[in-house]
């Protein structure tokens, strides 16, 4: 099936080091897969050094190449940059950054307590700006290019109810993304994003969707193409993001929810409820001839 190919040619990743945080699973591990495919080498971090392990191992036998896990907590800054000192160490430079971990919950917002608010806002605004700070001055410093590519949501535009926290740090997120891109493409730094739709991941629905709520809201019915994504679809895109092939998009915001959420912000959209037998009486009543 072609949603599961390879979009781009071999070694179109060969000579670039890539840092993905939460690379350990999901979408993370994913990206990663294809990126080691296309020729890169590449490092995982996240807070459980036993998954970084495993994925790390399960990678390396399925692809090839190096993969380096290093446990890092984004939230702390004194393990970002010893995570950094690490990556670098061993591999002497990293070319691009995908800042890919997150927290996320639903709740009614009135019943959040502060720290949980805050636990998400610190993983994903705080967590994604302290991996920025630090790679790009270091980038600066060293004179080095580098590019940075940043997974927010379709709501980070729009916001949604029940996942206030994440909402707002999302957008913060997008609204980081869009300033470096213009404030540090005169250092050879690039900012892209991708707002991905639902794409099935243990993370994500388990958090999202818990119990019988995956049987009530069935992800794919939101979706005007009709299904969830393909995990490879997203690699390609986000391959293509992280390649040379891009360097002249900087600042954009790529989505991949197959025209979600637009079916939710136009006005008539959900009138596809109605049969085509509805439509013809309509068209009767107002003495259209068959
Ligand atoms: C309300 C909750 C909660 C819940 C935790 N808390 N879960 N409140 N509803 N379901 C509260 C706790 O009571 C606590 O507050 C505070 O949040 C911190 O909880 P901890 O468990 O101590 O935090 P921690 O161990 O740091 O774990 C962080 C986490 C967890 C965010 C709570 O879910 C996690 O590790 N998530 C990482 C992976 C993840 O979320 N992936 C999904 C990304 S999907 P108190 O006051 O009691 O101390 C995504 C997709 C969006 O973003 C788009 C889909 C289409
Ligand atoms: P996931 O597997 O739960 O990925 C989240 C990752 O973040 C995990 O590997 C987790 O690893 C890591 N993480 C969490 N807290 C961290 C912290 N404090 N420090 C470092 N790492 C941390 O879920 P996913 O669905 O693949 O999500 C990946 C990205 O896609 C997220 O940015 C998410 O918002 C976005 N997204 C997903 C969907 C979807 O439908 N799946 C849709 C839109 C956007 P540890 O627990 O080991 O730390």
């Amino acid at each position: 099936m072609i949603l599961a190919e390879g979009m781009l040619k071999p070694g179109a990743l060969k000579g670039k080091n890539i840092l993905i945080t939460g690379g350990g699973t999901g979408l993370g591990k994913s990206m990663g897969e294809y990126f080691l495919e296309l020729g890169a080498n590449i490092v995982i971090t996240s807070r459980k050094l036993d998954v970084l392990l495993a994925t790390a191992e399960e990678m390396m036998a399925a692809k090839g190449g190096k993969v380096i896990p290093i446990a890092c907590d984004v939230r702390e800054i004194e393990q970002v940059e010893a995570m950094w000192k690490e990556a670098t160490g061993q591999l002497g430079q990293i070319h691009v950054v995908l800042n890919n971990a997150a927290g996320n919950f639903i709740s009614p917002t009135e019943r959040l307590s502060t720290n949980a608010f805050n636990t998400v806002l610190d993983i994903v605004l705080k967590g994604t700006s302290q991996v920025t700070l630090t790679a790009g001055k270091d980038w600066i410093a060293k004179k080095q290019a580098g590019v940075f590519l940043n997974i927010v949501t379709t709501y980070a535009w729009t916001g949604s109810g029940y996942v206030v926290p994440s909402a707002a740090a999302k957008a913060g997120v997008l609204a980081l993304t869009r300033s470096l891109a213009v404030e540090w493409a005169k250092y050879d730094i690039r900012s892209n994003a991708i707002a991905p739709g639902p794409f099935p991941t243990e993370g994500a629905w388990s958090r999202l969707l818990p119990g019988d709520l995956v049987k009530k809201f069935d992800p794919a019915k939101k979706v005007p193409v009709g299904r969830v994504g393909e995990h490879q679809e997203l690699a390609n895109l986000a391959a293509y993001l992280v390649s040379d092939y891009s360097s002249y998009v900087n600042g954009e915001v790529m989505t991949i929810d197959g025209g979600e959420w637009l079916k939710g912000a136009g006005e008539f959209n959900n009138l596809d409820v109605i049969p085509e037998e509805m439509w013809d009486m309509m068209e009767a009543s107002r003495g259209k001839k068959a």
